[in-house]
C-alpha cells in the first residue's frame, strides 16, 4: 500500500478524474480496516475483438463507445470495466473522465494485436520494441486516478506447450513494475489474467507469485473462470477446490472473467462470489461481457447488450445480472480474511508444466534500458510495425532483481543467439495470443479493493 503522498500526487496530476481516489487493492480484509467494503463491479465488453474496420475499431479504442454506454454501466451498478486493448497513441482524457464521473475504474490490458507476447514462440516477441509499446500504454494511463490495475497478459498460458511462455509473461510483469517504479509513477498494480485450465491453473498462479525477486512477483492474480454453469454451487463447480487451494494465497485474487453460457445464465455465482466462502481469499470478479459480439454461438451468448450504431438494446442477461448484483449484499467486516503471507514455491517441471528454468526469467533487453531512464517516447499505437518477431530467436535467462534494473546479467542459463528478425514480417496479427487482441470490456464486480 502506498502512502498518502502518492495519492495526493496522483490527484494533482489528474484533473479529469479527481473525484476518484486511487485504489490499491489487497486481500478482502484490508478493506475492512481501511474503509467500508467497496463492492466493485466490472464490465467486460468485447465488441471490437473481431472488428476489422479501422474507423470502427478506432471508435472503440478511443472509448467513445464507453461514453455512450456510461449510463448502462451505472444502471448495472458496476464500478470497474476491463478493456482488452487500447490505442496508446491516442488521448483518453474524455473517456477516463466520463468513467470517473460515473465512479468507474479501469482494469487495462496492455497488449495489442501487433504488440504482444507470442505464446507459441515467445522468445522473439520479448524485446525492446514490444516493451516500448507496453510502457507507452502505462504512460498514457498512469495519470488517471481511476486506472485501477494493468494486466500484463491474458490467457497466454493455456496448454502444456504454451507453459514455456510463462517466464516471458512474468518478465513483462516485472518490467512493467520496474518501469512504473523507475518513472516514479503511482504504484498501479500489475498482474496476469490466466486461462482456467484445470491442469495448469495452480502452477500458473504459484509461478506468478514465486521467487525471491519481489518486483517479478505479481501484485495480484486473476483467472477467467467458466466452471460455474447455472444451476450450480460452490461445491458443484470448481470453486470449492480453488478456494481451498488459494486459502493462503498471499496476493489479491479475483476472477478476471466469469459467466458460463453452456446453460441459461442466472448469475447465481454472484451470491457466492461475494459470500463468506469466497471473500476470505477472493476480491470479486468481472462478468463477461458487456456487448454481444458475433452472431454465432458461443459469441452471441455472452452479451448483456446489443449495439447497433448508437442504439443499445438490453438483452435478457442485462436484467439478470443487474438483479443478481442488487440482490447481493456487500460483505461485511473483513470478509473472513486470513492473513497469510508467504509467496508461493516455484512449481517444478512435470507433465503439465513444461518450465525448466525454475524462478529464472528472461533478461530485460538492454535496448529497453533507455525507457526506464528516459521514458518510452512516442507510442506506436495500433498501426505501428509490430514487435512479435523483432527480438532474437532465444533469450538469456537469469535470476535476481538486478536483471531488469540494469539490463545486464551474469548468470545466464540459455544462450543468446542474436538472430535479429524484421519487426514487420506480416504474421503478427495471426500469431497474437488468445484473447490478447481486440477490445474487450469486462463487467463484473471486484471487491477487496481498499480505498487508500
Ligand atoms: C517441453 O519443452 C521442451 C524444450 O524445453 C520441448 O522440446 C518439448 O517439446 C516441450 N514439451 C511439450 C509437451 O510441449
Ligand atoms: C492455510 O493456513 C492455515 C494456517 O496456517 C493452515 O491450517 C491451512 O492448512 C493452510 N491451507 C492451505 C490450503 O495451505
Amino acid at each position: 500500500m502506498k502512502g498518502i503522498n502518492a495519492i495526493a500526487l496522483a490527484l494533482t496530476a489528474t484533473t479529469a478524474s479527481a473525484s476518484l481516489v486511487p485504489h490499491y487493492f489487497k486481500r478482502a480484509s484490508s478493506l475492512a480496516s481501511a474503509a467500508p467494503p467497496v463492492l466493485l463491479t466490472q464490465l467486460l465488453t468485447r465488441a471490437p475483438a473481431h472488428e476489422t474496420s479501422p474507423s470502427k475499431q478506432k471508435n472503440y479504442l478511443m472509448f467513445e463507445a464507453l461514453l455512450i454506454r456510461g449510463n448502462r454501466f451505472q444502471k448495472l451498478k458496476i464500478n470497474t470495466v476491463r478493456i482488452y486493448t487500447v490505442d496508446n497513441s491516442q488521448n483518453h482524457d474524455a473517456c477516463m473522465s466520463a468513467l470517473a464521473t460515473a465512479g468507474i475504474y479501469l482494469a487495462l490490458d496492455v497488449n495489442t494485436p501487433k504488440y504482444s507476447i507470442n505464446q507459441d514462440d515467445p522468445a522473439p516477441s520479448y524485446n525492446a520494441d514490444y516493451l516500448q509499446s507496453v510502457f507507452s500504454t502505462i504512460d498514457a494511463f498512469h495519470t488517471y486516478s481511476n486506472t485501477l490495475l494493468f494486466f500484463s497478459g491474458n490467457e497466454d498460458i493455456n496448454s502444456v506447450a504454451t507453459t514455456s511462455s510463462a517466464p516471458y509473461v512474468k518478465a513483462v510483469t516485472r518490467d512493467m513494475k520496474n518501469y512504473i517504479s523507475a518513472r516514479k509513477y503511482r504504484s498501479i498494480p500489475v498482474g496476469y489474467s490466466a486461462a482456467d485450465v484445470d491442469t495448469l491453473i495452480y502452477q500458473t498462479a504459484d509461478f506468478m507469485n514465486c521467487g525471491d525477486d519481489a518486483m517479478a512477483r505479481s501484485d495480484f492474480f486473476a483467472y477467467n473462470d467458466y466452471s460455474w454453469c447455472d444451476p450450480s454451487s460452490f461445491e458443484g463447480s470448481t470453486w470449492q477446490a480453488k478456494a481451498t487451494y488459494f486459502a493462503n494465497f498471499s496476493i489479491p485474487l479475483f476472477l478476471s472473467e466469469y459467466g458460463c453460457v453452456k446453460t441459461t445464465r442466472q448469475f447465481q455465482e454472484i451470491a457466492t462470489l461475494y459470500g463468506p466462502q469466497m471473500t476470505p481469499s477472493y476480491s470479486g470478479g468481472l462478468a463477461y461481457e458487456y456487448s454481444k459480439e458475433g452472431t454465432a454461438p458461443p459469441a452471441d451468448l455472452y452479451g448483456l447488450v446489443e449495439i447497433n450504431g448508437n442504439s443499445i438494446t438490453e438483452l435478457t442477461d442485462f436484467g439478470t445480472l443487474a438483479s443478481a448484483f442488487s440482490n447481493t449484499p456487500s460483505p461485511t467486516g473483513s470478509g473472513g480474511y486470513r492473513p497469510s503471507g508467504s509467496p508461493a514455491i516455484c512449481p517444478t517441471q512435470d507433465s503439465n508444466w513444461n518450465v525448466t528454468t525454475g524462478s529464472e526469467l528472461p533478461v530485460f533487453p538492454s535496448a529497453a534500458a533507455t525507457y526506464l531512464k528516459n521514458g518510452a517516447g512516442t507510442a506506436p499505437g495500433l498501426s505501428g510495425s509490430g514487435s512479435q518477431n523483432s527480438g532474437p530467436a532465444s533469450v538469456a535467462f537469469a535470476s535476481g532483481s538486478s536483471v531488469a534494473a540494469t539490463g545486464t546479467s551474469t548468470s545466464t542459463s540459455t544462450s543468446t543467439s542474436g538472430s535479429k528478425k524484421s519487426a514487420a514480417d506480416g504474421r503478427v496479427i495471426d500469431s497474437a495470443p488468445v484473447m490478447a487482441c481486440g477490445l474487450v470490456v469486462a463487467m463484473s464486480t471486484l471487491l477487496g479493493m481498499a480505498l487508500l
